[in-house]
């Protein structure tokens, strides 16, 4: 679903909410931008539904994504959480809907059969997950036949990603990313500067393109202008495998934002 042309490129908007939200939507539509994330877990999907009920941007031409939070993931809550998520956000369907985390106990069965109940009640157009560790998705495809739109993970320079593109190869799942740009601390590497600077570019292009590059569809949030606008721009450069292997080498900092102190139920990350 994301590497149909334009979907590659989504808008993220946690923790946008109110006027905030709004603005920097109606900027990333007005820019170009057709594929937006976003989350129940975000309680910002009524500020959503207002922007696109109030924008002219066919239906057919967005790829809106959400996500059923862990605690809704019991056999009466799924299904009435994702209605609730399409009320909220003024749609019919979603064209992506995300298991937000993996079960803490980490059985990924059940919530994996709701998901797929949801497709088949039409709620949704694609299905996929989000948090997944390689291990996981090595059973998630054995548990269903079904397409699987992508395992949305943090993914940037700082943090090597090689095993989860592995198990992406592996399983046929593509990778989405979220903090894409590390929450702005890759921005100054000094690398990355330098790259920047060689192709005339931002810091943040080249971090978007490479993870691009990586066959990876982009997740980006921003308020500002400029950075929307800049951030979208990136298909007309692209970076030699050389830049990108030089890229690569910032992994072994491992760098990871979305850890357990941060979010106590993650799993243990590959
Ligand atoms: N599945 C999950 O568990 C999960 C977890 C986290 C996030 N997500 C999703 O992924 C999206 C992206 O991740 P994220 O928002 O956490 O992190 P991010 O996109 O890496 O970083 C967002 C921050 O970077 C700044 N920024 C953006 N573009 C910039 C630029 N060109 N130059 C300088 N600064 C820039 C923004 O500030 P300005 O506003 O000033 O530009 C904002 O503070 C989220 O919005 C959400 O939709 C999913």
């Amino acid at each position: 679903m994301y590497h149909q042309a334009g979907f590659e490129r989504g808008f993220g908007t946690f923790p946008l909410k109110g006027d905030e939200l709004a603005t920097a939507l109606i900027t990333a539509l007005d820019t170009g931008y057709r594929a937006i994330d976003t989350a129940q877990f975000y309680d910002n999907e009524k500020d959503i539904g207002w922007v696109l009920s109030s924008s002219r941007i066919k239906r057919t031409d967005l790829c809106i994504t959400s996500k059923v939070p862990v605690n809704h993931f019991g056999k009466d809550e799924f299904v009435p959480s994702v209605k609730q998520s399409l009320d909220d956000l003024q749609l019919d369907y979603l064209d992506v809907l995300l298991l937000h985390w993996p079960p803490a106990d980490g059985d990924i069965k059940p919530s994996v059969e709701y998901l797929l109940e949801a497709k088949q009640a039409g709620l949704c157009k694609h299905i996929g997950v989000s948090n997944y560790t390689s291990g996981m998705l090595d059973e998630l495809v054995k548990l269903t036949d079904e397409p699987i739109a992508c395992n949305q993970i943090e993914f940037h320079p700082l943090l090597d990603q090689r095993v989860m593109l592995e198990a992406s190869n592996r399983t046929g799942v593509p990778l989405a990313s979220y903090c894409s740009i590390a929450r702005g601390k890759v921005l100054s590497e000094p690398l990355i500067e330098a790259i920047a600077k060689q192709y005339q570019r931002s810091p943040a292009q080249v971090v978007l393109k490479w993870i691009l590059q990586k066959g990876v569809s982009v997740n980006a949030m921003s308020t500002n202008a400029n950075n929307i606008q800049s951030n979208y721009n990136i298909l007309d450069f692209n970076l030699s495998n050389t830049d990108i292997a030089r890229i690569d080498t910032l992994g072994s900092q491992q760098y990871r934002i979305v850890d357990k102190t941060l979010v106590p139920w993650a799993p243990e990350w590959d």
